[in-house]
């Protein structure tokens, strides 16, 4: 793990043995003092230091966090609050960090949310594959309920069967709900009709751990760790593929640039090679070449670059590596995990994997380059939920950037990559 300068709030618990017990939180965290501050604090107080601490949601869309509670109306009616522990987006291994060393700070961070949104319950929707991280939220939950520290809140592990889609927030509600994990048509959004038709507020799992940190030590506090405008804290950085030292990394949000995570953090590429691209935020990020690493690595520079932060996964590649087929892997994941409901995403991706098969085995035609652009645009902002965005967005994304490796593949020439 590295400190990549200035503060942190994660780094340092992780790989601690005891970190995840109410002893070490209460010695070493803010140790529920947090949420006892909170207690005395009016809901609107709460959500103003949210919004000043420029916390933005770190599930990969990026909305600023005290805003979205803003939108919870002030009715009487039963409110919830989900935790989106999904985590399914490829690349991504942050919450699954938190909740194994910290689970109380995350905890904490939902009995502060739940005041703040007028919500007497609270679900934690964690992916199916992560047993042992969800026994481990059992436990914590325990001791904290039989610490009295959960106060009017009540919170709940609900394990999902291991789906991508589940991790969009309505795809997960239809499955807390016990339906099928289909995104529901917006708006309403949850915020106005959520979970079981109450409002809802579903935050990401470092998003919520966030909150604890912001209450104790204020908004200002909190935004000040950023070294940008509108963008807050620090950030929890999985950096995978071919780097000497990957792994999971905290810097000040909007502290480094991509060449610096690759080369100063992460000690360059592997075996000496150079580098080709690099997915920035997720597999649903659009790439950047190598010559695009010196954006720096938040959420605006990312977008004016082309690209997105998402859940700040970085996928790393190098010189060796053929896009081409790295481009089908991706693809037929979203093929494989697309709901189905819609005809964009259920028809188009498929079609844009064959293809991109054709062209990846070398039997592809250079009209399979436009097509598969063509095919991609049809899905690109025209299916029900983002999934669609998240296949279509690489496929031109990577044409656009490298296209003369599909073209290599289709005319028998030899892979950049290869
Ligand atoms: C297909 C798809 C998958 C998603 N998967 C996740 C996920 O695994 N975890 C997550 O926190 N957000 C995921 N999101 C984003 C959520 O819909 C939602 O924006 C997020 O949980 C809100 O929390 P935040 O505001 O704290 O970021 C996904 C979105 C889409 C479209």
């Amino acid at each position: 793990m590295y400190i990549a300068g200035g503060e942190t709030l994660f780094v340092q618990h992780l790989g601690i043995t005891g970190a995840r017990t109410l002893d070490y939180f209460k010695k070493h965290m803010t140790g529920y003092r947090a949420a006892q501050k909170a207690a005395g604090m009016t809901t609107e107080a709460i959500i103003d230091e949210v919004k000043r601490s420029w916390l933005r949601g770190r599930g990969g869309a990026g909305f600023p966090t005290g805003t979205k509670w803003s939108f919870v109306p002030k009715t009487t009616a039963q409110k919830y609050l989900v935790c989106n522990a999904d985590e399914s987006e490829p690349g991504t291994f942050k919450d699954r960090a938190i909740i194994r060393n910290m689970p109380h700070m995350l905890v904490e961070g939902m009995i502060i949310a739940a005041r703040a949104i007028g919500a007497s319950r609270g679900y934690i929707y964690i992916r199916g594959e992560y047993e042992e991280e969800a026994g481990i939220l059992e436990e914590a939950l325990k001791e904290a309920r039989d610490a009295g520290q959960l106060g009017k809140v009540d919170i709940f592990v609900h394990r999902g069967a291991g789906a991508y889609i589940c991790g969009e927030e309505t795809g997960l509600l239809n499955s807390l709900e016990g339906l099928r994990g289909e995104p529901r048509d917006k708006p309403p959004f949850p915020a106005v009709k959520g979970a079981f038709d109450g409002p809802t507020v579903v935050n990401n799992v470092e998003t919520l751990a966030c909150i604890p940190s912001i209450i104790m030590n204020g908004g200002a506090w909190f935004a000040g760790l950023g070294r940008i405008e509108k963008s807050g804290g620090t950030r929890l950085v999985g950096v995978s593929g071919q780097v000497n030292r990957p792994g999971l990394y905290e810097i000040p949000a909007g502290g480094a640039t991509i060449r610096e995570i690759i080369y100063d953090i992460c000690g360059g590429i592997a075996d000496d090679r150079q580098l080709r691209a690099v997915i920035p935020g997720g597999s649903s990020t659009p790439p950047l070449s190598a010559d695009e690493i010196d954006v720096v690595y938040d959420i605006e520079p990312l977008a004016c670059a082309g690209s997105m932060l998402g859940s700040a996964a970085m996928i790393v590649v190098s010189e060796d590596y053929c896009l081409v087929r790295l481009l089908e892997r991706i693809v037929l994941f979203y093929e494989r995990e697309s709901c189905g409901q819609c005809t964009p995403c259920r028809e188009g991706v498929a079609w844009a994997r064959k293809i991109l098969s054709r062209i990846e085995r070398g039997t592809g035609t250079d009209r399979d380059i436009s097509l598969l652009l063509s095919v991609a645009d049809s899905i690109n902002g025209k299916a029900l939920c983002a999934l669609g965005d998240a296949a279509a967005l690489p496929i031109m994304g990577f044409v656009k950037k490298f296209r003369a490796d599909f073209e290599a593949h289709v005319r028998g020439g030899r892979c950049p990559g290869a």
